[in-house]
């Protein structure tokens, strides 16, 4: 694998072209990507790969009948991996959905064994491509592109917890009557069941969260309202899927965020998750932490001081997703 330092990847100004963004994966969290990002207006084109053919063709129409009102430039679907030719970012979305109860980690056999076909593809025919996946589980799944592509950390990466980071912010917001744009906490580890509120290095606007006080409805803001919110957020995805069968509209936006990320290179701190090295004493596993996004892609991964608690659950959270990799052989 290439040194991850040296290797830089920058697209658009290198090539002198607009952007372009390849979409693996034509169903709910697919086309909600492609959607967000035709609104965002990063890319001038977007591609919409399915192996149903009709189907990435009919939702990139859906969205290109619309396109007079977003700053974006073509939207296309196709079941030709073709159509991912120079591309400057690919988003996998192609999956498995998870089932009312499943977790995310249930999904790792079927969903690597279908990467092993769909990463070569990409590499083959998009091989400067930055690759982001979104398929769960999306670290193990990361880390299986990674060692199946060859390719440097930077240029393959997951979406990690940046969802799980915005429902964070999204209920600390809530609870304090903060904008979310002020609210600056991260979650970090697993995008599953073992992810970790980093609580300790939690600032709301310039007061450190241990700082804050009390909520808009007069409770302090302790250690058992943190512990319901940090629950909250990790039963979210199972909260939506039994109301609505899947969740697709918020990782279509946080996916698309991302790609504003690298593309604008706008070196913005999200917690993607990559390659770990020395993290906090933690290596050979990807798993989300606040990274520094920009046009190479995942880079400088942040280390915040972290609490007795919060390192022993991001240590867990590493070995559970270490343990999932090699028992699928990785
Ligand atoms: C969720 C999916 C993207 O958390 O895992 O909504």
């Amino acid at each position: 694998m290439a040194n991850p330092k040296t290797q830089t990847l920058y697209p658009g100004k290198a090539t002198g072209r607009p952007s372009k963004i390849a979409i693996i994966g034509a169903g709910a969290v697919g086309t909600a990507t492609a959607y967000a990002c035709a609104m965002r207006g990063d890319a001038r084109d977007i591609v919409l790969y399915d192996i149903n053919g009709s189907k990435a063709s009919a939702e990139a129409l859906d969205i290109a009948h619309g396109i007079q009102f977003t700053p974006c430039g073509s939207v296309e679907g196709s079941d030709d991996i073709e159509i991912i030719k120079g591309a400057d970012l690919v988003i996998v979305t192609a999956g498995a959905k998870q089932k009312p109860g499943q977790s995310r980690l249930d999904l790792a056999e079927s969903t690597i064994n279908l990467m092993r076909k769909i990463t070569p593809q990409i590499c083959d025919v998009a091989p400067d491509a930055f690759q982001m996946y979104i398929t769960n589980p999306v670290d193990v799944v990361t880390y299986a592109a990674l060692k199946i592509s060859g390719m440097p950390r930077n240029q393959v990466f997951g979406s990690g917890t940046v969802l799980d980071t915005s429902r964070l912010r999204y209920l600390v917001s809530k609870h304090t009557g903060v904008a979310t744009q002020n609210i600056h906490a991260y979650i970090a580890g697993e995008h599953g069941d073992s992810e970790v509120a980093l609580w300790s290095s939690a600032v709301i606007g310039n007061v450190p969260l241990r700082h804050w006080g009390l909520t808009v409805d007069g409770r302090l803001f302790d250690a058992e309202l943190r512990d319901q919110i940090a629950e909250e957020v990790v039963n979210s995805a199972y909260k939506i899927i039994d109301g609505k069968g899947a969740t697709d509209k918020a990782i279509g936006l946080a996916a698309s965020s991302i790609a504003g990320a690298i593309l604008r290179d706008e070196n913005r701190v999200l917690s993607v998750c990559s390659l770990l090295e020395d993290w906090n004493g933690i290596s050979d596993v990807v798993m989300a932490a606040p990274t520094l996004v920009d046009r190479n892609g995942a880079g400088r991964v942040l280390e915040p001081p972290l609490t007795l608690k919060e390192r022993d659950g991001l240590n867990e959270s590493a070995q559970r997703l270490r343990d999932a990799a090699r028992a699928l052989g990785l």
